[in-house]
């Protein structure tokens, strides 16, 4: 099962990530994204790519390496702290800081991004895609089996301290990290239509994390999953979160 990672490329490409910037990542996870960051600055740009999980980096190497892309360096390190996995990268040599779904993660997002503008160019790029499952479902009538996996991953996200509103708070996020904000934009994330795992599959996906936060076990994983197949019907649309991606800049005198 492969997530299409398409919207993530078009979004950045869309904030000004080009061929042979220089991108730190923050928060890489499985490598998902710094294959779409590699792959948009191309072999002319670089990518340092940032995770305090060895196991997700361990993912993410592999898949590079799959890939046989070169132009990635991968650090371990807690982006809580302060910056000294930077320590020995020339300051302001990076074009843009990029992320998808990890400021949700931090407790104070916009620390973070200020202890990184030594490292940024003068009017470099920030861009980072987050999530907002606060203002959803959407739906018209009634899904049910998909609208309970919402409640269950809602409280997932909550007992793990996650910012379920991240996306709608990028702007103050940037404004406080002294960041200039350019702009903002948004799509839904429709379930069942191609575009992302279906939230079924999703499920099962999260079936360890809904378990050891003591949301569901996994029979009542599995009874949803069915219920939520039998719902999907490709005549019908299911918002189950917006995607937001916002833009800001390192002000030139910072
Ligand atoms: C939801 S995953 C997103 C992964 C990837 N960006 C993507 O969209 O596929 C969040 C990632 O952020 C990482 N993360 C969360 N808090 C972190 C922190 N304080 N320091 C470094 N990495 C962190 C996690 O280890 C995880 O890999």
């Amino acid at each position: 099962m492969k997530r299409n990672n398409r919207p993530t490329e078009l979004l950045f490409r869309k904030a000004g990530i080009s061929e042979g910037m220089s991108v730190l990542e923050l928060g890489s996870g499985p490598g998902e994204v710094t294959e779409v960051l590699a792959g948009i600055v191309g072999r002319t740009g670089r990518v340092v790519a940032v995770d305090r999980s060895e196991k997700m980096l361990a993912m993410a190497k592999e898949r590079l390496q799959g890939a046989g892309v070169e132009n990635v360096r991968f650090v371990c390190a807690d982006l809580n702290g302060t910056a000294d996995y930077l320590k020995d990268v020339e300051l302001a040599s990076f074009d843009v800081v990029a992320g998808r779904r990890v400021l949700m993660y931090l407790a104070k997002p916009e620390a973070v991004i200020e202890g990184l503008l030594p490292w940024i160019r003068p009017g470099g790029l920030v861009v980072f895609e987050e999530m907002d499952s606060t203002m959803c479902p959407g739906l018209v009538g009634s899904m049910p089996g998909h609208e309970q996996a919402l409640v269950w991953l809602g409280q997932m996200l909550d007992g793990e301290g996650a910012q379920r509103a991240m996306g709608l708070l990028l702007p103050a996020v940037f404004a406080k990290a002294g960041l200039h904000f350019e702009r903002i934009w948004a799509e839904a994330v429709i379930e069942g239509q191609g575009d992302q795992f279906p939230l079924g599959q999703m499920l099962g996906l999260l079936t360890p994390r809904l378990e050891s936060t003591g949301i569901a076990t996994a029979p009542e994983i599995e009874a949803l999953i069915a219920q939520i197949n039998a719902e999907r019907d490709p005549s019908r649309v299911f918002v189950s979160a917006m995607r937001f991606c916002a833009l800001g800049t390192k002000p030139q005198d910072a």
